[in-house]
């Protein structure tokens, strides 16, 4: 089957991510963003892409911070209300019922109930027009990264996706339809992909005796 250029989120899983922000008045805003995604291995930069008529977009813009929150299947309910078109005085917090998990390293509050929090400062926006359609690319820095301790394993810093089911998302021509990733049993090491079987990147994962993340 042939399908329109454009309806690339029928055949992609994407991610949904609850991006919360806080404007310059203080007023806190979740929305949906599956257009999400790490920017290479080892940075620390994540990419988000975002249509220009965003009220995240405006309050990134201008505070430098956003929290990248990761729902699980339990927080599906929350996509529509935190997608809502709604003015920017309204405290979405409280529009879609979730409270927030103050954050560590920045202002913008996370939100309580996911099982994993990007805190981000803002990188730099690039600012695009596609067929006369404005949108920006916003490349964000983790500054302050955790896990649902209960979903993560310390040693072998796997996480175990079917006990956080996260939020996943694909189109249809309907529109979208939610679902969750499992293991498939099989796993490879990064050195793998090298002649010499070596990880290049191997020292930033090993872990000294006792040391935290930083
Ligand atoms: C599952 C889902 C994923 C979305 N992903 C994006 C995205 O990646 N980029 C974007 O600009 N809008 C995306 N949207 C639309 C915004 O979430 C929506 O326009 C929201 O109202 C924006 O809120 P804000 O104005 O408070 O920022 C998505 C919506 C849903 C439901």
């Amino acid at each position: 089957m042939i399908l329109e250029n454009f309806k690339r989120e029928s055949i992609v899983p994407m991610p949904v991510t609850f991006i919360s922000t806080i404007s310059e008045n203080g007023v806190r805003n979740i929305a949906p963003y599956s257009c999400f995604m790490p920017v290479l291995r080892p940075f620390d930069l994540v990419c988000v892409a975002s249509a220009k008529r965003r009220d995240t977009l405006v309050n990134l813009r201008s505070t430098g911070e956003f929290v990248i929150n990761m729902p699980g299947t339990d927080m599906a309910d929350k996509v529509i209300p935190t997608a809502l078109h709604v003015p920017p005085d309204i405290d979405e917090f409280e529009l879609a019922g979730l409270k927030e998990k103050p954050s560590k390293k920045i202002k913008a509050p996370g939100i309580e109930g996911c099982y994993a929090w990007m805190e981000c400062k803002l990188d730099h926006i690039i600012e695009e027009v596609y067929d006369g359609f404005p949108y920006a690319l916003i490349l964000g820095k983790v500054v302050y990264l955790e896990v649902e301790d209960s979903v993560y394993d310390k040693e072998s810093g796997s996480w175990d996706v079917e006990k956080a089911k996260p939020l996943m998302m694909t189109g249809s021509d309907e529109g979208m339809h939610f679902c969750t990733v499992n293991g498939i049993g099989k796993f490879e090491p990064y050195g793998a992909m090298f002649k010499n079987g070596k990880d290049p990147l191997e020292r930033m994962y090993k872990k000294e005796e006792g040391q935290e993340c930083k």
